[in-house]
């Protein structure tokens, strides 16, 4: 199991638990909220003339019972009288005697428990998604787009930038997004210090920088030509035409011990050149040809 799965597995148990506490608390509140009103659907006219009727009501007639005469109990004895009261009081205290706690003492109520109970459960499920998202993000660095790229022997790559009749061929390399072309001698100036080229090879990344569809080579034309929207790119991706606002965009390299290292971790961007280093097309247009095929 990765890791992915395994967050998204208590990403999704977080959520039940927190479905269940919030069915729980809906439903003691809809218990509650239950019981019926004894005036319910009474008008309002209704009760004022019912408390009317209670203000003036006149007790009914009671006839005198007749006189019966009963013989007189004995009164008891005062003593008696005095610890038959003190009896009652007693009993009524023990009664009424309310034992009173300290909220330590008391513990917690299941009001507080269940909010505590939801409160833990949305905290502990917005921290997993936090924590999801982090990694979801988390620049890649050992190994894949984002880390350094080792694309190989730079002998063996710089023979294979070429086709046998001497034109370009660019190598694509997957790990790193990056097409690697032939860099030309003297480079223009908006790529002076940029680390973007050694021996003899650049690495462009594959997006086109107007919206991002992948640019594929084209080989009559000798450029990159984005079939979206039209942009064109020499062989080196310096701009040519289309609405891209930039050259294509490209990584440092680095040989490092006979190797190209693709350091995919650094984009480097570029304003469009104003004169291009490595002419432009020099053949006819893929774009072109596409549009210009009739429709089957
Ligand atoms: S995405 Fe390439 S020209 Fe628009």
């Amino acid at each position: 199991m990765t890791l992915t799965n395994a967050v998204l597995i208590a990403v999704a148990v977080v959520a039940i638990l927190g479905a269940a506490g919030a069915f729980a608390v809906a439903y003691r509140r809809s218990q509650t909220a239950e019981r019926p009103d004894p005036l319910a659907g009474v008008s309002p006219e209704t009760r004022a003339a019912d408390r009317s009727a209670i203000a003036v009501a006149i007790p009914p007639r009671v006839e005198p019972e007749p006189q019966v005469e009963v013989e007189a109990e004995p009164e008891p004895e005062p003593e008696q009288v005095e610890e038959e009261e003190a009896d009652a009081v007693v009993e009524i205290l023990e009664t009424q005697r309310i034992v009173e706690v300290s909220p330590e003492e008391g513990g917690v109520s299941r009001r507080q428990f269940f909010n505590r109970a939801i409160t833990a459960t949305f905290g502990t499920f917005l921290a997993a998604q936090g924590l999801y998202y982090l990694a979801f993000f988390w620049p890649k660095l050992t190994g894949g787009f984002g880390a350094d790229i080792d694309a190989g022997p730079v002998s063996d790559l710089q023979s294979q930038v070429f086709t046998p009749a001497g034109g370009v061929l660019p190598l694509f390399i997957p790990e790193a997004r990056a097409y690697l072309v032939p860099a030309p001698d003297q480079l223009s100036a908006q790529f002076e210090g940029q680390s973007v080229s050694t021996d003899g090879l650049m690495a462009l990344y594959m997006r086109c920088v107007h919206l991002g569809c992948r640019v594929p080579w084209c080989a009559p034309s000798q450029g990159f030509e984005c079939p979206c929207h039209g942009s064109r790119y020499n062989a080196i991706g310096e701009y040519f035409g289309g609405p891209a606002p930039r050259n294509l965009d490209r990584f440092v390299v680095e040989n490092q011990g006979g190797r190209l290292i693709i350091r995919t971790g650094s984009i480097i961007e570029t304003p469009r050149a104003p004169g291009l280093s490595v002419q432009y097309p020099q053949g006819p247009s893929c774009i072109s040809a596409v549009a210009a095929t009739p429709e089957a």
